[in-house]
Parts: C-alpha cells; sequence; structure tokens
C-alpha cells in the first residue's frame, strides 16, 4: 500500500537509490542520479550523444525513435533552459510532450504528489521528466510509477541533477578528448546548495578525472565534501592553477537560509572569475557555468562571453544528451510482465 502521507525528504535517497535506475539486464530504466552508474553507462550516454550531436546539426532535425511514446515534463520548480531542451530533445526524437507546471497547478488546491502523478498515470505516459525542490523526489517518484514508465531526475533539491552533469562530461569530453585521466577540473562557488556540483563530482570521478576540485568559502561548501573525492581549495587562483576545465557555479540566493555571505560585491572580489583570475589555469582552459549565470557576482562578464567560454555548447549539447538519455530509458518494450526484462529492441533498432 502506498503511504499518501510520506514525502520526499533527503532520507528516501537510501544506499539502494541508484540500483533502481538499472533494469534486471543491466539497462537504465531510469536516470535519477550519476551516483553508483558505471563508467560503461556513462560512456554510453555520452557516444549515444554523440550520434544525436550530428542530427542537432542538420536541417531536419527529426528521427523517429520515440514516436508513439509520450513524454510528461513534470517541473514542481520553475525552469527554462532545462525544461525547453528536455522537450526539444522529446520533440526531435517524435514523441508528444506534455509539459505540466506543477507549482501553478494541482497540488496548489491540495491534492498529493501522488494523487497526481496516479492521474496523470491513467493518461499513459511513458516518462516522467521531474524538477522538484525536495531531494529525493525524483526517486520517490521512480518508487511508486507504474513498471513501464521510466523517470528522469531534471533536478531534486540539493541532490542530483544527472542530465546536467552529463552534457558538462560532454562538452569537456568534445574539448578535451576521451582521457579525464590527465585533467584537473576545477568546480568553483555554491557547491554546498548545488544538485549539479554533486553530479558532475560522481560523474567525474566515476570516468577517472585525474584531479577534481573545488573552491569554495567554507560557508558554501558541505560538510564532509573530501569524502566525495575532491580536492578542496578556499583561495580561487590557487585552486584553479594548471585547470583544464573551470566550472563556474551560481550563488543559489533562493537556497540560503541565513547570511552565508557578506555580499555579493566582496564574493565576486574573492570567487568571481575574472580575465585576470584565469591566468592561474592552462592557456587553453574552458570556462562552463550550468546557467543560469550571475554576471558580475560569479562570472564577469569578458569572461562568460570570451572565447575560453563554451556556455552556449552545454545548452546546445543539453539536447542530445536528453535525446540519448530519453532513448536508452524508452528503448524498450512497455513491460507486459513487471520482471524487468523488456526486451532493447523495437524501436532501438534504428538508433541513428
Ligand atoms: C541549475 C539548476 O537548476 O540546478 N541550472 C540548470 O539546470 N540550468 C543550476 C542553478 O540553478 O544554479
Amino acid at each position: 500500500m502506498v503511504n499518501k502521507a510520506a514525502k520526499p525528504t533527503d532520507a528516501l535517497i537510501g544506499h539502494d537509490a541508484w540500483n533502481i535506475q538499472l533494469d534486471n539486464n543491466g539497462h537504465l530504466k531510469h536516470f535519477l542520479t550519476t551516483e553508483g552508474l558505471g563508467s560503461n553507462i556513462l560512456t554510453q550516454i555520452l557516444d549515444t550523444a554523440e550520434n544525436f550531436t550530428d542530427i542537432n546539426e542538420k536541417s531536419i532535425k527529426k528521427v523517429p525513435l520515440l514516436r508513439g511514446k509520450t513524454i510528461v515534463n513534470l517541473f514542481f520548480e520553475p525552469s527554462t533552459r532545462t525544461r525547453t531542451t528536455f522537450e526539444l530533445a522529446a520533440k526531435r526524437l517524435s514523441a508528444d510532450v506534455l509539459n505540466i507546471n506543477i507549482s501553478t497547478s494541482a497540488t496548489s488546491k491540495g491534492e498529493t504528489l501522488l494523487d497526481t502523478l496516479q492521474n496523470i498515470q491513467a493518461m499513459h505516459c511513458d516518462m516522467f521528466v521531474v524538477r522538484h525542490s525536495d531531494s529525493g523526489a525524483a526517486h520517490y517518484i521512480a518508487n511508486h510509477v507504474a513498471p513501464n514508465i521510466s523517470v528522469i531526475n531534471a533536478g531534486d533539491g540539493r541532490h542530483a541533477h544527472p542530465t546536467q552533469a552529463m552534457l558538462d562530461m560532454f562538452t569537456i569530453r568534445r574539448n578535451k578528448g576521451p582521457d579525464f585521466g590527465n585533467l584537473r577540473v576545477a568546480i568553483v562557488g555554491d557547491v554546498l546548495h548545488s544538485r549539479v556540483a554533486r553530479s558532475q563530482i560522481h560523474a567525474l570521478n566515476t570516468l577517472n578525472t585525474g584531479d577534481v576540485r573545488v573552491i569554495a568559502p567554507k560557508t558554501l561548501l558541505p560538510v564532509g565534501i573530501e569524502n566525495m573525492g575532491v580536492n578542496v581549495f578556499h583561495d580561487l587562483e590557487t585552486g584553479i592553477q594548471d585547470a583544464d576545465v573551470v566550472i563556474m557555479l551560481r550563488l543559489q540566493k533562493e537556497r540560503m537560509a541565513g547570511a552565508l555571505l557578506p555580499s555579493e560585491q566582496e564574493y565576486f572580489q574573492l570567487y568571481g572569475l575574472t580575465e585576470e583570475k584565469l591566468r592561474a589555469a592552462k592557456k587553453d582552459a574552458i570556462v562552463m557555468h550550468p546557467g543560469p549565470i550571475n554576471r558580475g557576482v560569479e562570472i564577469d562578464s569578458s569572461v562568460a562571453d570570451g572565447s575560453r567560454s563554451v556556455i552556449l555548447d552545454q545548452v546546445s549539447y543539453g539536447i542530445s544528451v536528453r535525446m540519448a538519455v530519453m532513448t536508452m530509458t524508452l528503448g524498450r518494450e512497455p513491460e507486459k510482465n513487471d520482471n524487468g526484462s523488456g526486451s532493447h529492441t523495437d524501436n532501438m533498432d534504428d538508433k541513428p
């Protein structure tokens, strides 16, 4: 029986959380977190996305891989970039897409999350793309949906944002080649509130990145961050020294409960990326940011718009990576008898 009073919380993200991501054959069924997935799956996402990049650059950007499938964007939190790239990805795969903005819809009328889900499920959809402000929400939904439905986490609280992390890995691979072993990747800023940083760190470590660094004031780092396999710095120029990749994070003011920072100006003085500070990194270092950027807070406009910036490429690659995740998770026949052994034939035969 479903406990209707249950609410997604951090406690729901247990140690076996990632196990539900794979079916009995080891294929991706849901994509909820990069944590715990093997390098084979992460590399498969990157390789599949590589094929879709060609399609996205053609004049006719459509393939029939998910024709007849229905994908529902369930956004409990506002988003522009992520929602629109998921929508474009689905449309380029010929799926039908429904956008439901829950914050202005049913739950504001008192309906529980599960009731909302069950109603949408009754419309016979194949995938939920979920964004929610509670950590654990996507896992919670994946644990409660009908067995034929795949769930993609489009960002849950501070916990995970796996498609963003994979489009970031894709951007790094495109610019720096497939061997992450010699790379120094520096993640700068509000790691404490960042689901993007957590998903990036897991993915970078799974892909055997040589040196993963985080750079932030102590107040913007989670306790025990060292245990995630990163080297911690508090000084920007020391931290990005000889880095191949510098990833800037947005100051997530909407998630800050108290005063964690003296002022935005002071933050920019110490942690804002300027052309001058970027000189500490390698000459060919790339600068990334998941967006939306706060110009003059975490990044200077001249860097955001400069020749090292790949911020807009990240957005473009986001479509290919989301197409890859959608086909990998839906590339299975609807399960007739929930044994997780749905075959990977059907529409995957005409994979690009
Ligand atoms: C990120 C998010 O929402 O987690 N942005 C995004 O997905 N484009 C990062 C952020 O909001 O700072």
